[in-house]
């Protein structure tokens, strides 16, 4: 307990604090676990004192899209492993996916998933329910169990077995519940009719892109957004990838917000599969450069609500099986931040906007309830940055039970030096401080979550 005579148990010093309403150099005082005073604080009591003098403190970063494969799927990646990797690149919360085996679908898979975070989760953390044709009434009460980030709907096949592609199971899941549904938005009967595409002996991953057309992700988000429309659901379309879609996306504007990610921001065909491969290969694919410009003009206009990294580790053995028996999907949790500061060094947008994207933007989205911003009231989740750190990215910082990134080179400008969750410094220069603390945290009280 805090003695009485004590004005805080943490106070963040001389730091750039970029909040809301802008960029202030300013203390921040923590008071159990949330931000109790922002201001000069020099003469206050405090129990610790972190300088920040010359770094920037960000709100914990929120990593919206995170695929952490336990249980089924645990070589691939843990609780434990994802959500260390995930602190160590400057995230503190995640909300995972729930194409596990099994997959997240029953109160009793989220409940399983719940009663793994309790020593073990580095970060906070809540979970996707999937939908299936057969849960969609179920739908309604689900959502709304404690430590559920929403429904997540799988329009096209990736990896894992979930599938809603018929519409009027689109539908039944449409109008069953309230919260926003998170959608991978691909059309399944297009990319099996396309499926010949990649069959033949030799194909190479160049390919993926040819299968997994801009069609067939435009004909998707096309539907999603036209049924989502006839009750009045808001949806969130992730990892949008063409030009094509952005223009309907603006015009749904009131209904459907939207996700792109940083490697789709940041690689582009055919160079990637040159480079990388298999690594390279995911669902939506990378695409052509006019396609990532189109992406970044989105993100300069306003039009993006969120970044978050669809980190999908598969390990570099499982990658390296033939195109297309190699899986689909890249790790990202751990690299997010630093890829996406050094687009800020480059100019390319500023460091509001990406804390906009990365914190502020997926709060909004979910309804997270006191995360996403440096505001008093709000837990204290603070990613704190060197705009100027350089760093080397290699397979090996990765703590990642997967062991690689398709970063591994790549000199990244910007880095989180520290991470506080609800006040406690839990990871500085690199290291995880303490043991896991991370919890399951609470939504907005309408969503009947948390
Ligand atoms: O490439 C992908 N991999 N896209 C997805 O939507 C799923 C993910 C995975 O879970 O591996």
């Amino acid at each position: 307990m805090r003695p009485a005579s004590r004005d805080f148990d943490l106070v963040v010093t001389g730091g750039t604090c970029v909040t809301p309403w802008g960029a202030l150099e300013t203390d921040l005082g923590v008071r159990d676990g949330r931000i109790a005073e922002l201001g000069p604080l020099s003469g206050r009591v405090a129990a610790e004192r972190f300088d920040a003098h010359g770094l920037h403190v960000l709100p914990g970063i929120i990593d919206s899209q995170v695929h952490f494969r336990e249980p089924g799927l645990e070589h691939k990646e843990t609780i434990a492993s994802g959500t260390a990797a995930a602190l160590l690149g400057g995230v503190t919360t995640v909300l995972e996916m729930p194409n596990t085996v099994p997959p997240t679908t029953s109160p009793e898979a989220l409940a399983d998933k719940l009663a793994r975070v309790p020593g073990r989760a580095s970060t906070d953390i809540a979970f996707f329910v999937g939908a299936t044709e057969a849960n969609a009434e179920a739908l309604a009460s689900l959502e709304r169990l404690p430590g559920c980030a929403g429904v997540k709907l799988f329009m096209g096949s990736s990896t894992g077995s979930l599938l809603v592609d018929d519409e009027a199971a689109l539908t039944d899941v449409m109008r069953h519940g309230r919260r926003r549904v998170a959608v991978h938005a691909e059309d399944e009967a297009r990319l099996r009719a396309r499926r010949h595409l990649v069959e033949a002996p030799g194909t190479r991953v160049e390919a993926h892109p040819v299968w997994r057309d801009e069609r067939s992700a435009e004909r998707a988000t096309e539907r999603c957004l036209r049924v989502a429309r006839r009750f009045g659901r808001r949806v969130h379309i992730l990892h949008v990838t063409t030009a094509e879609e952005l223009d309907l996306l603006e015009e749904h504007r009131d209904l459907a917000t939207f996700e792109v990610t940083p490697q789709h921001l940041t690689l582009s065909a055919p160079g990637c599969y040159e480079t990388l491969g298999t690594l390279a290969q995911m669902n939506p694919p990378i695409r052509e450069a006019r396609h990532r410009e189109a992406l970044w003009h989105a993100v300069r206009v306003g039009l993006v609500d969120v970044i978050g990294s669809d980190h999908a580790p598969h390990t570099r053995e499982e990658k390296a099986r033939p195109y297309p028996a190699s899986p689909s999907g890249m790790p990202g949790v751990q690299t997010l931040l630093p890829v996406m500061l050094t687009h800020v060094h480059e100019g390319r947008l500023s460091l509001s906007r990406l804390v906009e994207l990365v914190a502020s933007g997926p709060a909004r989205v979910y309804g997270i309830a006191r995360k996403g911003r440096i505001a008093v009231g709000a837990d204290a989740d603070i990613t704190v940055v060197d705009l100027k750190r350089r760093v080397h990215l290699t397979h090996a910082m990765m703590r990642s039970a997967c062991g690689w990134t398709p970063f591994d080179g790549m000199e990244v400008v910007g880095f989180p030096v520290a991470a506080l969750l609800r006040g406690r410094i839990a990871m500085r220069d690199g290291e995880l401080v303490g043991p896991p603390t991370g919890r399951v945290f609470a939504f907005e009280e309408t969503l009947g979550s948390g």
